[in-house]
């Protein structure tokens, strides 16, 4: 351990030379004839213990204590007094909060040992103290992670209702959280029904823009002239009917958002007036000169191939681009099966509270075939089925595959199990064949020329197997 500092004050040499002797084994020592000088040393040297006389001309003792107080706090100090002093002792204890003080005379060995207890003090107080340092910076630092970790939470998104644990969407999910709380304008690809709408949504609520509006706009089956005044606002007298001032959506939405549904379907005016938006931020009132300044957040949805547009001269390349800075596709629903079961109990849920009808559930055979099937209207396609055969269900009951609508309850269940007791193939073919073709009567009422048809044979090739398989017909009926 390196040796601890004292400083010895006293303004008679002979004394200084005797301490100086007695402690410089241990100690190292510091020696000052007056309190001026011994102030110069704890300037510039780290002190643990100050021994200093009560008696020096010019500074006294208690008052370069004081003074010793504020450049080095921590170190000990202790005085050295005569019976007569109780003054200055007592002054010493509250003015300079001494550590202990000596009277004289004292024996070199009782000095000793108080010297040693005063810098075992130094040291403990010292290390206290860097703990206690330690302990606060490392408590300001878990109150920044703290408020990191807030933020990150903050940035963990509010998916509502929004349902996808697939790969694919959980690949989107990242996009989302990245894009959110950027002023950039977000292009939604995906085919109908993929939840474009919905994702917009997502973006809107939880940026830094959510207390302020989201608009959503169909650009498409809407006359031209209309869609741009609704967006861009017109003033009186622009075109006929235009019989005052409005202002436009854009105007309305401002730090908010606005979600340009089909905007493929954009007519050249139309596409010129977003460039405008989005290059300058500005809006051209239809049938006014000046521009005004928004500040909206853009997303835009489209259904179309947008490239082959502005290949086809159809779609301005310049917007393409300043719409494409962050493009999203949304997977369509059959590259996403795994998403399908929760989205059925999802929808169930969700229409039987709406009905208020109690329901089961739905039988794995339905779920199969409803996993099975294509779904070009995506997730719109199954909200509906669902909804359909909640109306459908008996209360109480589950869902099963003879509430599917016919496209679905065709779907072959295309996992055949085969037991492992299954050996001989045309065995195993007869009951498959006995299976679709009851299948097929039940699904068609025993009528045997639209069973035949499911089954893609003919209706002699059907009355053949049914006689092979002894089955009777009437009982489908
Ligand atoms: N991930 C999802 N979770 C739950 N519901 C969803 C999800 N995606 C879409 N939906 C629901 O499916 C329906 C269609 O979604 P949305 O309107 O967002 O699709 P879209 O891509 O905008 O379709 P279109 O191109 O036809 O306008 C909506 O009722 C929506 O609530
Ligand atoms: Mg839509």
């Amino acid at each position: 351990m390196e040796k601890a500092g004292l400083l010895i004050v006293d303004d008679q040499q002979e004394i200084l030379n005797a301490l100086q002797r007695l402690f410089k084994k241990d100690y190292r020592v510091f020696t000052a004839e007056s309190g001026q000088q011994a102030l110069g040393i704890m300037q510039k040297n780290e002190i643990s213990v100050i021994l200093c006389d009560q008696r020096m001309p010019g500074m006294d003792g208690v008052t370069f204590l004081s003074k010793a107080r504020e450049i080095q706090p921590d170190a000990m100090r202790l005085i050295i007094t005569g019976y007569a002093d109780i003054e200055a002792t007592i002054d010493a204890v509250n003015k300079a909060k001494i550590f202990q003080y000596i009277t004289k005379p004292f024996e070199p060995e009782e000095l000793k040992q108080i010297v040693r207890n005063a810098t075992d003090r130094y040291r403990l107080t010292r290390e206290n103290r860097l703990l206690q340092k330690r302990l606060e910076s490392a408590n300001k630092r878990l109150v920044s992670e703290k408020k990191l970790l807030q933020k990150q939470i903050e940035k963990e998104l509010d998916l509502g209702n929004f349902i996808g644990n697939s790969p694919k969407m959980l690949h989107i999910f990242k996009l989302v959280r990245k894009v959110v709380d950027t002023p950039t304008t977000v292009l939604l690809l995906g085919e109908t029904g993929t939840g474009k709408e919905l994702l917009a949504k997502i973006i809107h609520f939880n940026s830094e823009r959510r207390d302020k509006m989201f608009v959503v706009q169909n650009c498409g089956a809407i006359p031209d002239t209309l869609l741009q005044s609704e967006l861009f606002g017109h003033v009186k007298g622009s075109f006929t009917g235009a019989v005052a001032d409005k202002k436009g959506l854009f105007e309305m939405a401002d730090k908010g958002t606005i979600f340009l549904d089909e905007i493929g379907d954009t007519s050249p005016a139309l596409q010129l007036g977003l460039l405008r938006v989005l290059q300058e931020g500005e809006i051209k009132p239809l049938g006014s000169t000046r521009t005004k300044k928004v500040d909206v957040r853009v997303i835009a949805a489209t259904n179309r191939d947008l490239q082959k547009e502005v290949e086809e001269g159809r779609f301005r390349e310049d917007l393409f681009y300043r719409l494409s800075v962050f493009p999203i596709k949304l997977p369509p629903l059959r590259e996403r099966k795994e998403d399908i079961p929760e989205l059925v109990y999802f929808f169930i849920e969700k229409y039987s509270r709406r009905i208020g009808k109690e329901v089961k559930g739905i039988r794995p055979a339905a779920l199969q075939k409803l996993i099975q099937a294509p779904f070009p209207g995506n997730i719109r396609e199954l909200e509906n089925e669902i909804e359909r055969m909640v109306t459908l269900v008996d209360e109480g009951n589950f869902i099963n595959d003879e509430l599917l609508s016919p496209r679905f309850r065709k779907m072959a269940v295309n996992t055949i199990q085969i037991p492992s007791s299954e050996q001989n193939l045309k065995e195993a073919v007869g009951r498959l064949e006995r299976e679709m073709i009851h299948r097929a009567l039940k699904d068609n009422r025993g009528n045997i020329l639209r069973s035949a048809e499911q089954l893609g044979i003919s209706r002699v090739g059907l009355h053949k197997m049914l006689k092979r398989h002894q089955i009777e017909v009437s009982l489908f009926k």
